[in-house]
């Protein structure tokens, strides 16, 4: 898979790319069929809403999990990265994000790369997101919302939240949203949302200011994110356990095109359970 001209062009300005449709619904089946038991599992992994027990991130998939461990190596996701990076990648973080019916929580506006920088010392922006679509996403349950041309605002001063979600984030003032929005055209396309039916796949700058409401619909809204890292800019810290912020550089050697249908063989590091070195940290740059 190549990206066109035009779509070079379009991420260089905007700072995403939709791909409605991307995936099939047998490949998107057999992906959705193993959430409920990976949700299920009382792993420290498994991050839940606040005052709530449904999940609101699951991390590391990839490790444990085999539709999942081929979904990170699949060319559809990571050869449009490898090309507009221009560089061999590695799994920074690999997430199921469950938004789910009646009890998703908001995630506040904010770039990832903020984290990134701030916590992991990642040492530049040359990291991308890309999400997959396991559900259907609407105007009701909470899609992703963009500031189309944020990204080239670079690292913007942000706030570390502690405290609106279970999960902590390094967030973007309200003041300095609302100049960006304007900047990017106000009402007139300001804020944009890419919604479309479940397969749908859409790749983002790591500086791209995002956010999303809250999911009051009958609807769950499970996306997976792969944030994948050029291998020369991997992380020099490891102050964040290892299930949220990986912490091997090798590069991601893709499977077939067809590896989701076909089961391709895949190893499964954490399938026996997940090493107590995981969840050592430390505050000091690494070696
Ligand atoms: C994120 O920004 O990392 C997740 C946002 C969402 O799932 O809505
Ligand atoms: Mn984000």
């Amino acid at each position: 898979m190549h990206l066109t001209a035009e779509q070079i062009a379009a991420f260089q300005r905007d700072g995403y790319l939709f791909f409605p449709g991307h995936f099939s619904a047998a490949e998107i089946a057999l992906l959705n069929a193993e959430v409920p038991a990976l949700y299920a599992r009382r792993e420290a992994y498994n991050v839940r809403e606040k005052g709530s027990d449904a999940v609101r991130t699951n991390f590391a998939a990839h490790m444990y999990s085999a539709p999942f461990a081929r979904l990170g190596r699949h060319p559809r996701m990571v050869l449009p990265v490898e090309e507009l990076l221009g560089e061999k990648l590695y799994m920074h973080q690999f997430k199921i994000n469950g938004k789910m019916a009646f009890e998703g929580d908001v995630w506040q506006w904010h770039q990832d790369y903020g984290t990134w920088k701030a916590d992991d010392l990642m040492p530049t922006e040359r990291a991308m997101n890309i999400a997959v679509f396991l559900d259907d996403v609407n105007e009701f349950n909470g899609p992703l919302m963009f500031i189309p041309g944020s990204h080239r605002t670079g690292v913007l001063e942000a706030g570390h939240d502690l405290t609106t979600t279970s999960y902590p984030l390094w967030t973007i003032d309200h003041a300095l949203i609302s100049q960006l929005v304007e900047r990017a055209g106000g009402k007139q396309g300001g804020i944009v949302s890419p919604k479309g039916p479940a397969g749908s796949m859409i790749v983002f700058h790591s500086c791209l200011v995002h956010a999303s409401t809250s999911n009051l619909s009958p609807w769950n809204r499970v996306s997976v994110y792969l944030s994948l890292c050029a291998v020369s800019n991997h992380i020099r810290r490891f102050k964040r356990p290892e299930y949220i912020a990986h912490r091997q550089f090798e590069a991601i050697e893709c499977l077939a095109d067809d590896c989701l249908l076909a089961r391709s063989p895949v190893t499964l590091p954490w399938a026996k359970g997940m090493p107590g070195s995981a969840l050592e940290t430390s505050p000091d740059p690494i070696q």
